[in-house]
């Protein structure tokens, strides 16, 4: 395993497929893994707000039996107060492993390069791993496997989306994505993927048009048209991606039994419609629950014995 895990990209093909085991097993037998980082500490930088990530980490923490300690964006002030790899040389003193939801993802490599301990990315403007590994673990107790799928993303190009094609790269997961003219996802993240996706058989195709993504797809993903960091741009955002709204009528040109995926923080009537992040067809709570389960295998591989 990794020191680290920074994208879903660091973990190979077998390594991806145990995160997901390991976190099935956690989820089926949560009192078997009580002790198993006993004594052990979590750092928690956080440099945006969150409800998801930190309940996930903070809880997952304790059911393991450690503990975690959250440091918000006054107290930390990354790069201005001190340099991140001055925060990597103090934590490492006091605790066992640190996550960062931050904004630059050079600033998470560089905790990770100069940390003697493993550091979790937690969301950076470029990448969400643990939200895509939650997501394909959703996917899998869904749908029952993961290689013979389609996942459709319909939206924004944004750090969601570029890891969930890391994933489905891994998972050899077929995957469109219908991104309007300028949000589509990086070229490096692309290319990278598809090089790397040759060995399982991974497909992508990134167009414009939603009803093409999303047809014969067994899963609609949708996320914010602004992230974190780009409120000023949400007017101009809202009129580019229109015509990306995940309605009843896009879902109808999925496959039939197709599920809506949404990483939450979700607004109803923008980048989907109420009817369908409502609709049963939606499993954005299991997708929510699933942070739990698969940040518990994650820490359980990068701090505890589990190997
Ligand atoms: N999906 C997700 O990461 O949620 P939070 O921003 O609330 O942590
Ligand atoms: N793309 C969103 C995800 C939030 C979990 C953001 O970065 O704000």
């Amino acid at each position: 395993m990794t020191k680290d895990f920074l994208a879903v990209s660091d973990l190979s093909v077998y390594e991806f497929h145990r995160v997901l085991d390991l976190a099935l097993e956690v989820k089926a037998k949560p009192r078997r893994f009580r002790r198993a980082l006993e004594g052990k500490v979590l750092s928690m930088i956080f440099e945006k707000p969150s409800l998801r990530t930190r309940m996930t980490f903070e809880v997952g923490m304790l059911q393991l039996g450690g503990e975690a300690v959250y440091l918000s964006p006054s107290d930390i002030q990354m790069g201005k107060r001190e340099t991140p790899a001055d925060i990597a040389h103090n934590l490492e003193r006091w605790t066992d492993g640190i996550m960062i939801r931050t904004f630059a993802h050079s600033i998470a490599v560089d905790l990770a390069a100069a940390a003697r301990i493993p550091v979790i990315n937690a969301l950076t403007d470029m990448l969400h791993p643990c939200q895509a590994m939650a997501d394909f673990l959703t996917l899998k107790e869904k749908k029952g496997g993961l290689s013979a799928l389609k996942l459709a993303y319909v939206g924004d190009g944004n750090n969601v989306c570029h890891s969930l094609i890391n994933a489905a790269a891994r998972a050899g997961t077929r995957m469109a994505v219908a991104a309007p003219k300028g949000y589509e996802p990086a070229d490096e993240i692309v290319e990278r993927a598809r090089e790397e996706g040759r060995e399982t058989g991974f497909v992508l195709d990134v167009v414009r048009n939603p009803v093409e993504a999303v047809s014969g797809a067994d899963a609609v993903y949708t996320d914010v048209w602004a992230s974190m960091g780009q409120e000023s741009e949400k007017k101009k955002r809202a009129r580019l991606f229109a015509r990306y709204r995940v309605t009843p009528g896009l879902m109808a040109k999925a496959k039939p039994g197709a599920v809506f995926m949404h990483c939450l923080p979700a607004h109803r009537g923008e980048e989907v419609s109420a009817e369908v992040l409502d609709s049963p067809a939606s499993v954005v709570f299991d997708q929510a629950e699933n942070r739990l389960h698969v940040q518990k295998a994650i820490m359980l591989l990068l701090m505890g014995k589990a190997k």
